[in-house]
């Protein structure tokens, strides 16, 4: 069980409880150092029952998050309920367009369980060692890299999602393959989202301009490719 006593410095009882439950229902274990911790989650790295290596994303009931909430989850077609509601709302939402990216064959993290506020899914790294992001990546093939990732946006498109924060600091570095992370800022594609795909391709061609390479698409390319009157 997570003790109150040892938790209750860092999580709210809500997230204890819902850790409890996650763990007497086996999705994990013990929760181990910390792999990041942004403005509005944390990711731990847990063991499940069936010695799975797992990443636990909780996310944090924030003064940060409620701010931002409204604006999105109008983007998402929602926007009822309290507070914790709409956190656990966020949760829910990541975890669903994460497990449609995965469902499609794309290299993301297998999403295994979201409960309330946390989500349980496949720790990508091996041994306790997380894999880098690549940003800190010590050097991978850039031209596969770059293609991988705008085919990764185009397919992701053509089953009608967005990531929405696409960038050196949401790819994992896995065995020289690029692996997306990340999808709390996910939406579904339409003309009021478009824009967010536009960005999406902007920042991976600036990200990649820098990296001097020089056979980029335009974001109108990838839209085209897309193939959605949007
Ligand atoms: N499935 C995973 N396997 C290994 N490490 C992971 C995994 N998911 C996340 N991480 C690590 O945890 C860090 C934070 O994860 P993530 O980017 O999802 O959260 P965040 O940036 O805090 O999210 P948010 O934008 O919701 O605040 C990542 O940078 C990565 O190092
Ligand atoms: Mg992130």
């Amino acid at each position: 069980m997570f003790e109150r006593k040892t938790y209750a410095h860092v999580f709210d009882q809500y997230t204890v409880t819902t850790l409890n439950k996650l763990e007497s229902d086996g999705y994990i274990g013990q929760l181990f150092g910390a792999l990041g911790s942004g403005k509005e989650s944390y990711v731990f790295y847990s063991v499940d029952a069936q010695e799975r290596e797992v990443a636990v994303k909780i996310h944090r009931h924030s003064i940060y998050s409620f701010k931002k909430i409204p604006e999105y989850l109008k983007l998402r077609g929602k926007s009822s309920g309290g507070f914790l509601k709409r956190i656990d709302d966020w949760m829910k939402y990541e975890f669903t367009l994460q497990t449609k990216a995965f469902s499609i064959g794309l290299k993301v993290s297998e999403p295994y369980r979201v409960y309330n506020n946390v989500m349980v899914m496949k720790f990508i790294g091996k041994d306790g060692l997380a894999a880098p992001l690549a940003v800190f990546s010590k050097g991978f093939a850039v031209d596969k890299w770059y293609n991988a990732i705008i085919s990764d946006i185009i397919q992701m498109g053509k089953v009608g999602i967005i990531h929405g924060d696409l960038s050196a600091y949401n790819i994992l570095d896995f065995n020289g393959e690029p692996y997306l992370i990340d999808f709390s800022q996910a939406l579904k594609l339409s003309s009021s989202t478009k824009s967010f795909l536009l960005r999406d391709v902007n920042n991976i061609n600036q990200w990649f301009l820098r990296l001097k390479y020089r056979d980029i698409l335009s974001a109108e390319e990838v839209e085209a490719r897309i193939g959605k009157s949007l």
